[in-house]
């Protein structure tokens, strides 16, 4: 879905604005119009999928890095489970759903690339249309359902990428729309068994809300089952990567302090925090607004960093937390830092901004740090303001 209208003119702060003059900024506004004539969704794969292919040309890459240059500044490396990440800002799960764009998103800046969600089996997902833009509220609605080629195929697509890697690959697991709860736990341990040789980072997708009964995983009982096992599958397995469990928004804290309480015991590595909400709140006015899935960008923003504020400061900072949800501009990415994550993923927020949002975000920390004469990021994760 990298595919928007032009953005509120309040949505990015003045002083955030970018200078055009040192890249090549106009780009995307100027496809804009082009892709505005299609679906979101015919749109979006014909943005990831022309990423891909332009990676594979030669120069394709050095053209899109020179587009979307990222200056390197180690005051914005986060070293987490004993990765160094380029920067902080990665792209969040579902924007490529095939790991072919994985180099060219990288190429624009992300400092991690989370692929998937991936399924052991393809699955087509659910009816067209299923991804609904909000222009006036920032926002998307989709409930596609996992649609992917199945774990098989992502395996290929993998072997493909060129290392050393120039950018940290997360890989997203879920459960098939038609296995049941009590065989999710496999489901999840043949996508570890498939894909995870090729991750630096694995994550338990159980928070999507468009595959029925995925979320009931998050759930105390079914969750130790769920992670217990994978935890020993990796254990045994010759490339141990970090586990990150990725949670939903719609949670009550009592919920939240159950998954917390079972994260910590089974010891998982970390927390995404987080995916899209079943809420509508009354402040939406797209005509979109009633269609049903999960809400993301702008309007998730608020209640996402809530959640992530509050799983820091419930584990005292000892779970790692990726933040997401509605960043879109220094601000909100400052706000989810400041409230205690270690590291960002965006989806929405490019949508609307373009991939110029990733260079522009890395700019305004830089400045951040420098105004509060900080010496890196990290000195400010959960210090909140
Ligand atoms: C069209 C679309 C598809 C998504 N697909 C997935 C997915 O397959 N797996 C997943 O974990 N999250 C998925 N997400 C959720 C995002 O990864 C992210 O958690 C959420 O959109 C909030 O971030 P944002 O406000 O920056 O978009 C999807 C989001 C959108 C908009």
């Amino acid at each position: 879905m990298l595919l928007a209208q032009t953005p509120k003119a309040e949505f990015i702060p003045a002083e955030n604005k970018i200078s055009t003059s040192c890249y090549n900024l106009p780009m995307y506004p100027v496809i804009r119009p082009i892709l505005f004539r299609l679906s979101p969704e015919t749109a979006h794969w014909w943005l990831v999928g022309g990423l891909g292919k332009l990676s594979r040309v030669p120069g394709g890459l050095a053209a899109l890095r020179a587009s979307y240059p990222m200056p390197s500044d180690p005051a914005l490396q986060p070293q987490l489970w004993g990765l160094k990440f380029p920067n902080l800002l990665g792209i969040a799960a579902g924007l490529d759903k095939t790991a072919r764009a994985v180099q060219g998103l990288a190429a624009i800046g992300a400092g991690h690339v989370e692929v998937g969600t991936f399924t052991p089996l393809p699955q087509p997902g659910n009816p067209q249309p299923r991804v609904f833009r909000l222009p006036a509220d920032q926002a998307i609605i989709n409930r596609m359902g996992f649609p992917n080629r199945g774990a098989s195929a992502a395996q290929q697509a993998l072997a493909h990428l060129p290392r050393p890697r120039p950018y940290i690959l997360g890989i997203n697991l879920g459960k098939g729309k038609d296995t049941t709860l009590q065989n999710a736990s496999q489901d999840y341990l043949t996508g570890f068994a498939t894909l995870g040789t090729w991750a630096d980072y694995v994550t338990v997708n159980i928070s999507s809300p468009n595959t029925v009964g995925l979320r009931a995983l998050q759930g105390k009982d079914y969750l130790h089952q769920l992670l217990t096992p994978l935890l020993q599958a990796r254990a045994h397995s010759s490339h141990q990567p970090p586990i990150l469990v990725k949670i939903a928004p719609d949670l009550t804290w009592q919920e939240l302090d159950d998954i917390l309480e079972v994260l910590l015991a089974v010891g998982v590595d970390g927390i995404i925090a987080t995916n899209t909400t079943l809420a509508r709140p009354a402040s939406l006015q797209s005509a979109a607004r009633s269609e049903s899935g999960g809400l993301s960008g702008y309007p998730l923003r608020a209640r996402a960093t809530e959640v992530i504020r509050y799983i820091y400061q419930h584990t005292q900072g000892r779970l790692p937390i990726v933040g997401v949800g509605g960043i879109a501009d220094v601000p909100s990415a400052l706000e989810k830092i400041y409230a205690g994550a270690s590291l960002l993923q965006i989806y929405t927020g490019l949508v609307y901004a373009g991939p110029a949002l990733f260079r522009q975000i890395h700019l305004g920390l830089q400045a951040h740090l420098h105004q509060v004469g900080a010496g890196h990021i990290s000195e400010l994760v959960g210090q909140s303001r």
